[in-house]
């Protein structure tokens, strides 16, 4: 197990104050804080190699190129992908979710076909669908989730038909943090020759995936909530599902051949895989770092760092536990969640919350975390959210449970 202690000296920001206190990170789940090896191989590129990929013979795009092509061998190893080709570059999951919809959904998909998703997808799951039935007039239903948090497999089995064409779920909740069971959720929609979109957004970073072993047809994720930058995500895609895919982007780099045609028109030949889907110039830098990010973690293995937030989880929910008029979302049981905890102070809104927590120099996110489903099934309109990482310490969380205590005295005096 790794020092949490010693890693926290690779992560510059966390010696800032804020309001006057040691600054608390507790918002991993919207984005990570970076280690100064990922800044570090950023600012290297932009100041020693920085240049166009795929573009030129001149030595600067050469070494551009090959580090770029390295950041695609990297990420697939770490997620078990069989090649390079099944890694395409995004902006964010966000863009990996759209380019599954628009490329599969828009160009194959018809009326009457339909889709499934879950009451705890994030909105980038479920909007790009949304947007998609309108054009095709497909049908989408939701599934929704059992006592323990997590998706609801009978409703999930009574949903499934011959007409579904994709299955979209969230790997882990951004809100309860449930781990779901995508392996069997990908072996129920292989059953119906459906596809299988999961969003590894809050599992990727986390803990150990494998996508052989899952047997997942897509897999989205984003940089920058695993140490690396913003603006670079990961769309996983079986190769033979990807090159069966119209493009999503048009422009350069995705094409082989463009020539014009004397009765009107163009005859396109598309790139080669991955290229096929990253049109235009893509974020060397974030690419760069990316791969940087996976190394460190790499280093600390996944495997600890699932285990480290559990532990982290499981302190959090006994203390937690213990305050009256705090409202816990999501199961008890810290062996089924990562590191995530949605909570509510009873008589405030997770905006108040999160805001006197700020006092403390304590970052909490609030609102309905891109997940308004989720809190309608609650019936809350919206919750505060600790979302931890490796360099969290036990000694943050007692500062925490300090804050909620007071903040529990502030409440009860409103
Ligand atoms: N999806 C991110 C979150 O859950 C931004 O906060």
């Amino acid at each position: 197990m790794f020092d949490p202690k010693v890693i926290r000296k690779d992560f510059p920001i966390l010696s800032r104050k804020v309001k006057g206190k040691r600054l608390i990170y507790f918002d991993n789940a919207a984005t990570s804080q970076k280690p100064i090896q990922v800044i570090e191989a950023v600012a290297n590129y932009y100041k020693y190699y920085n240049s166009n990929v795929h573009r030129a013979v001149h030595t600067l795009s050469q070494e551009a190129s090959q580090k770029y092509e390295d950041a695609h061998e990297v990420v697939a190893r770490f997620i078990g992908a069989d090649s390079y080709r099944e890694i395409v570059f995004v902006k964010n999951a966000t863009e990996g979710t759209n380019l599954v919809a628009y490329s599969l959904g828009l160009h194959e998909f018809s009326e009457g076909d339909e889709v499934i998703v879950t009451l705890m997808d994030h909105h980038s799951n479920i909007v790009p669908w949304h947007i998609i039935s309108k054009v095709k007039g497909i049908k989408i239903y939701t599934v929704g989730i059992d006592e323990e948090g997590k998706i609801d497999l009978d409703d999930l089995a009574s949903k499934l038909s011959s007409r579904t064409k994709i299955v979209c779920v969230p790997h882990v909740s951004n809100v309860l943090g449930t781990i779901n069971d995508v392996k069997t959720i990908a072996k129920m929609a292989h059953e119906v020759g459906a596809y299988i979109l999961v969003d590894g957004a809050q599992s990727v970073p986390h803990m150990p995936v494998n996508v052989k072993s899952l047997d997942v047809d897509f897999l989205v994720f984003s940089g920058h909530k695993m140490l690396g930058p913003m603006g670079i995500g990961v769309l996983y895609g079986k190769e033979e599902v990807l090159e069966d895919m119209e493009p999503f982007l048009g422009g350069g780099d995705m094409i082989s051949s463009v020539s014009a045609r004397l009765e009107g028109g163009f005859s396109v030949k598309y790139n080669d895989l991955p290229w096929k889907f990253e049109a235009g110039t893509p974020n060397v830098a974030g690419a760069v770092g990316l791969m940087e990010a996976i190394k460190y973690l790499d280093n600390l293995g996944m495997d600890n760092v699932h285990a480290y937030e559990r532990d982290l989880v499981k302190y959090t929910l006994e203390l937690m536990e213990e305050l009256e008029g705090v409202e816990i979302y999501g199961p008890m049981n810290p062996n089924s969640r990562s590191g995530v905890v949605a909570f509510n102070i009873v008589g405030l809104g997770g905006h108040e919350t999160a805001s006197l927590l700020d006092d403390y120099g304590i970052m909490v996110r609030s609102g309905h975390h891109c997940a308004q489903p989720l809190h309608e099934y609650y019936n809350i309109s919206n919750s505060a959210r600790a979302s931890y990482y490796i360099y969290n310490l036990k000694e943050e969380i007692d500062i925490f449970i300090e804050a909620l205590r007071d903040i529990l005295v502030i409440s009860s005096e409103l």
